[in-house]
């Protein structure tokens, strides 16, 4: 990385969310990459309840919580690709030994996630179309230790790998990560991920996220949200009660 190369300026602020371990300070605007972990850890969160309370013969709710799994699943999967192919090697040439030890159990954890989260789609898939209690048994089990072993690999990420991006990425490097992130996606994902990268910030989070991707967000936040939260009430019905996801939509429109 050239030293010549120009940073940019400091984020207003960076979103602390539920579930975060670290605010990784520095001139990089990370806020794309925390609103994601904080999605996935309130599904993993919901996914566990669900799998562990959903009545097996409640199969309207199964085949919706099939649909849902494999959406989680994709952007996740996208999501680890990105970092991997794109955000970790721009530092592993930068990085010392530490710093790469660190880089390198990122991908290594990437390793251990994808077999877990490969069973849940199976038992997913499988109480969507043959359900039977010992099925739900596992799937209930498997997707407990995935939450945990991705909760234990974001809070890795959030308090060393982030970190490192903050003192070692140019702007230029991080914009090449943003892009891949969103790379491929049309209305129809857009549809789908606004309001679920959405789902559980309050206002000022809000603010602040669209601050950070843009005041379309906004927009588009209000005009899908409302189809979004039908179809979540049918695919968490067994979970755990929810708090109140965003804001009322007359506030989004301020
Ligand atoms: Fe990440």
């Amino acid at each position: 990385m050239s030293t010549a190369t120009p940073r940019r300026t400091a984020p207003g602020r960076l979103l602390d969310l539920p579930g975060q371990t670290h605010v990784a300070e520095g001139p990089l605007d990370l806020n794309g990459m925390y609103m994601a972990h904080h999605a996935f850890r309130r599904d993993l969160a919901r996914f566990a309840a669900a799998a562990r309370n959903t009545p097996v013969e409640d199969t309207d709710v199964w085949r919706a919580l099939g649909v849902r799994w494999t959406q989680f699943g994709s952007i996740l999967h996208h999501h680890h690709t990105t970092e991997d192919d794109v955000l970790w090697p721009q530092l592993l040439d930068v990085a010392d030994a530490d710093g790469r030890a660190t880089l390198e159990a990122m991908e290594a954890e990437h390793e251990l996630i994808d077999p877990l989260l490969a069973s849940c789609a199976a038992g997913f898939a499988a109480m969507a179309s043959t359900p039977d209690a010992a099925t739900r048994d596992r799937l209930a089990d498997v997707t407990e230790q995935a939450r945990d072993v991705l909760s234990d690999h974001m809070r890795h990420e959030e308090t060393a790998a982030l970190p490192l991006v903050q003192e070692l990425l140019s702007a230029e490097g991080w914009e090449r990560v943003e892009k891949a992130a969103g790379e491929g996606k049309g209305v129809r994902d857009l549809v789908f991920l606004v309001p679920w990268v959405a789902d559980g910030l309050d206002s000022a989070q809000l603010q602040t996220a669209y601050r950070s991707v843009g005041q379309a967000f906004r927009v588009l936040l209000a005009l899908t949200r409302g189809s979004y939260e039908r179809r979540e009430r049918v695919a968490f019905r067994y979970s755990a009660p929810r708090k109140a996801s965003v804001t009322p939509t007359a506030t989004l429109l301020d």
